[in-house]
C-alpha cells in the first residue's frame, strides 16, 4: 500500500492524470473502472485539457465501479458526469465505453453488467481482471456503492450487486469486492477535510475501521495507491 499526498485537490488531479497517462502508455490495451464523486470530476477535466490529444484513447476501455439507477441524461448519473467532463472531449470509440445502464431495472442491470464484464475483460484465474479500478471514499467510509449498512454485499458472489443508498434510498448498481480486489491496481482518490478521520481509521486500522467498506479494499496484487490532498491526509501519523 502506498499513500501519495499532494497540496490540494487540483494537484491530486494533476498527479493522478500524469500517473494514468503513463499507465496507459505502458499497455497495449487497458481496462479501467471509473468512479463518480468530486475528485474524479476534476481529474476528468484535467485529462481532457492536458491529455486529450496526447493519450491514444483507442486502446482504453472504460467501465464504472458504480452507477445511480437514473437515466444517462440525469444530473445524478456517473456516466453523464464522465460524458460531460471527459468523454465528449476526447476521441474514444463508442464501443470502448461500457456504461452501467442506470435506466434499466436494477437487478436485471446488475446481471447484464456482470455479463459485460465477463465478456469484455481479460480473465485471470477465472475472474475478469481490471488493469485499474478508481475509487472514492464517502465521509461514512463507503466505497463504490457499498455502504457501511450494506457491507455484506462486498462479499457477494455476483460481480455486480444492487444497493439502496442508506439516506436517500436511491438504488445503485455497484461492483462487489471480489472483482475490485482482483484488479491489478486500485487507486483511491480522496480529498477534503471531511474525509480526514475515515482516511486515518482506514489506513492506520484504527477505531471502527472494519465497519467501513473502504477497509475491505485489499487488492490481491498488493497494488493499492491512495492519492490524497493534505486536508484528507491531515490526521495521518
Ligand atoms: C458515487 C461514488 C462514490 C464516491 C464517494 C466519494 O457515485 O457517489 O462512486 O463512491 O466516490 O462518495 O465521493 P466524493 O469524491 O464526492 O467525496
Amino acid at each position: 500500500m502506498e499513500t501519495r499526498i499532494f497540496e490540494n485537490k487540483e494537484t491530486v488531479a494533476k498527479s493522478f492524470s500524469a500517473y494514468l497517462s503513463d499507465l496507459i502508455s505502458s499497455k497495449a490495451e487497458i481496462h479501467i473502472a471509473l468512479s463518480g464523486g468530486s475528485t474524479p470530476k476534476i481529474v476528468f477535466d484535467e485529462l481532457a485539457a492536458e491529455y486529450g490529444d496526447k493519450i491514444d484513447w483507442k486502446k482504453v476501455h472504460f467501465y464504472w465501479g458504480d452507477e445511480r439507477c437514473v437515466p444517462p441524461s440525469d444530473s445524478e448519473s456517473n456516466f453523464k458526469m464522465t460524458q460531460d467532463h471527459l468523454l465528449s472531449k476526447i476521441q474514444i470509440p463508442a464501443e470502448n465505453v461500457h456504461r452501467i445502464q442506470g435506466e434499466n431495472e436494477p437487478v436485471q442491470e446488475a446481471k447484464r453488467y456482470s455479463h459485460v464484464l465477463e465478456k469484455q475483460l481479460p480473465s485471470q484465474n477465472g475472474m475478469p481482471h481490471f488493469d485499474l479500478v478508481i475509487l472514492g471514499m464517502g465521509d461514512d467510509g463507503h466505497t463504490a456503492s457499498i455502504f457501511p449498512d450494506s457491507i455484506d454485499q462486498w462479499e457477494a458472489e455476483d460481480l455486480c450487486v444492487t444497493v439502496a443508498h442508506p439516506v436517500s434510498g436511491q438504488i445503485r448498481v455497484s461492483l462487489s469486492g471480489g472483482i475490485i480486489n482482483h484488479a491489478e491496481t486500485v487507486a483511491f482518490l480522496v480529498t477534503g477535510k471531511s474525509k480526514a478521520e475515515k482516511v486515518r481509521e482506514v489506513i492506520q486500522k484504527e477505531g471502527n475501521f472494519d465497519s467501513y467498506p473502504a477497509s475491505l479494499v485489499k487488492p490481491e496484487s498488493g497494488n493499492l495507491i491512495w492519492f490524497l490532498d493534505e486536508d484528507a491526509a491531515a490526521d495521518l501519523r
